[in-house]
């Protein structure tokens, strides 16, 4: 394979991924960095991919801590692994928030299965189970609307690595703001 190939195998298999619940980049690593200087990392599903822009896109409630996080440090990582070919993705870029009153928000929220949206009606993510009233039970889906939030996370490097018997393989790839390849080299693993 060459660099390019690679580049786009990887951005290929990021895109497919979308539409396919058994790909293993369906679910990507999203780290961040809190308020203390801590890596936080969790497990988020990979909603879109522009691979012309290097975007990928994350859903999230705007309550939770990573939400905190991003708003203050867009500075964020993604890293996913394929078991076949066992490859690992490592990105890095800048993840911008996209608020309830956002367009983005609202085009989003608009093809968001109902069963989805519900996962946004209950309380604050991480709060207590028991924290919130019983009179605030019963919600709508006007109100999970209120509280869902998009990611638009922006590549700006690629860090590819294979995984082999013995020749283990790695390069690097970076990106312009808007997505065009400006550099890709094989390093050492
Ligand atoms: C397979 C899987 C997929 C997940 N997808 C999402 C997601 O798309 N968005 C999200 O906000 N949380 C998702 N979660 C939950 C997060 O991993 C995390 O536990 C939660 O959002 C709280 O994160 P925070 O406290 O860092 O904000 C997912 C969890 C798992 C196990």
């Amino acid at each position: 394979m060459t660099l390019a190939e690679v580049d786009a195998s990887a951005w290929a298999e990021l895109e497919a991924a979308v539409a396919d619940p058994r790909s293993a980049f369906r679910y990507l690593n999203l780290c961040s960095v809190d308020a203390y200087g801590r890596p936080q990392a969790r497990m988020v599903v990979l909603r879109r991919v522009d691979v012309a822009r290097r975007v990928l896109e994350i859903h999230t409630d705007v309550r939770s801590p990573k939400w905190r996080e991003i708003s203050a440090n867009p500075l964020v990582t993604i890293l996913g692994f394929g078991p076949q070919p066992k490859v690992q993705l490592r990105l890095q870029g800048l993840a911008e928030p996209h608020g309830p009153a956002s367009q983005l928000a609202a085009e989003s929220w608009s093809l968001l299965p109902r069963s989805t949206r519900s996962t946004y009606m209950g309380g604050p993510p991480g709060d207590g189970i028991g924290d919130r009233p019983a009179s605030e039970a019963a919600v709508t889906d006007a109100d999970g609307r209120g509280f869902f939030g998009v990611l638009i996370f922006r590549a700006e490097t690629l860090d590819w690595f294979q995984l082999r018997h013995a020749d283990n393989r790695r390069a690097v790839f970076a990106y312009d703001h808007l997505g065009a390849l400006t550099s890709s080299r094989w390093v050492n693993p």
